[in-house]
């Protein structure tokens, strides 16, 4: 069965979505079969893998309105990439279905039907610790969290790893945090090195060896439809989320 791995911080701009298009990428590229949730009803990381914001959408296979294998599309940049993408309709789903039976396992109820059918599965999560976070927490093996290499870098930290307690110890035994990965780097400024360590300090080996910095490529694909890999193969970007991926195939 494969990985499921939520990219989660509720702080936004960290980096999730970048990181949820190129890690998934970067694993297809190393030819693991890789399905990408985008379960933020902003649905940027649907459009930045060229996929349009268009029905169906994962926010009608989670109301049982129709089922997972039709909100599956290919990517069209990868063979072994899926998406399944996610549009405004998604947050409707935080106020519906708070009155559901078992509305906390939404997500890993449809999850778990295509679960056997991928190696990796990579979900996007929204800047928020609502139902919506607590349903991919819910659905995931592993957490990864981006965190910002700038001011208040750590703000809000300490609560996300509440809830991934609390979830863990009431609705998924299973949950790990895979890892902490540092984001938007930017090695001329003190104050990213100065971020970087402390965050090595306080998390040691919880914290991945890549870094990704930050760069202009990483920030353009997207409005290309285009992975990093996609749209500049030799850039930095490109070779630190490769990086990134080999860690994640090795944890
Ligand atoms: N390493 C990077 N270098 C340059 N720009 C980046 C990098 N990572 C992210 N960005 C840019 O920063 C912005 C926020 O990134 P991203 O959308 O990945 O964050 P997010 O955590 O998903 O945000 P949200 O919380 O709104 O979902 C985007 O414009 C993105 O292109
Ligand atoms: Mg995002």
């Amino acid at each position: 069965m494969g990985r499921v791995i939520a990219i989660v911080n509720q702080k936004g701009g960290v980096g999730k979505t970048t990181t949820a298009i190129n890690l998934s990428s970067a694993l297809g590229i190393f030819e693991k079969k890789t399905l990408l949730i985008d379960f933020d009803p902003q649905g940027n990381s649907s459009s930045g893998v060229g996929i349009e914001r268009d029905n169906p959408n994962v926010y009608e296979a989670l109301i049982g309105a129709i089922s997972i294998s039709d909100v599956i599309k290919s990517s069209p940049i990868l063979e072994t990439l899926d998406v399944i993408p996610s549009n405004m309709d998604l947050s409707g789903a935080e106020i519906e279905l708070v009155k559901e039976y078992s509305r906390e396992y939404k997500l890993k109820n449809i999850v778990d039907e295509v679960r056997d059918d991928y190696e990796y599965i990579i979900i996007d999560c929204p800047p928020s610790l609502g139902l919506l976070t607590v349903n991919a927490l819910s659905a995931s093996t592993d957490v990864v969290i981006p965190i910002q290499c700038e001011y208040y870098a750590l703000e809000g930290v300490s609560q996300l790893l509440n809830t991934i307690r609390l979830i863990k110890k009431n609705l998924n035994k299973e949950l790990n945090i895979m890892g902490i990965l540092l984001t938007l780097y930017d090695k001329r400024l003190n104050l990213s090195q100065q971020v970087a360590k402390e965050v090595r300090r306080y998390f040691q080996k919880q914290v991945f060896d890549s870094i990704i910095h930050r760069g202009v490529k990483l920030s353009e694909a997207p409005s290309f439809g285009k992975s990093i890999f996609h749209y500049d193969i030799k850039s930095r970007g490109a070779k630190h989320y490769l990086a990134l991926a080999k860690e994640v195939i090795e944890r």
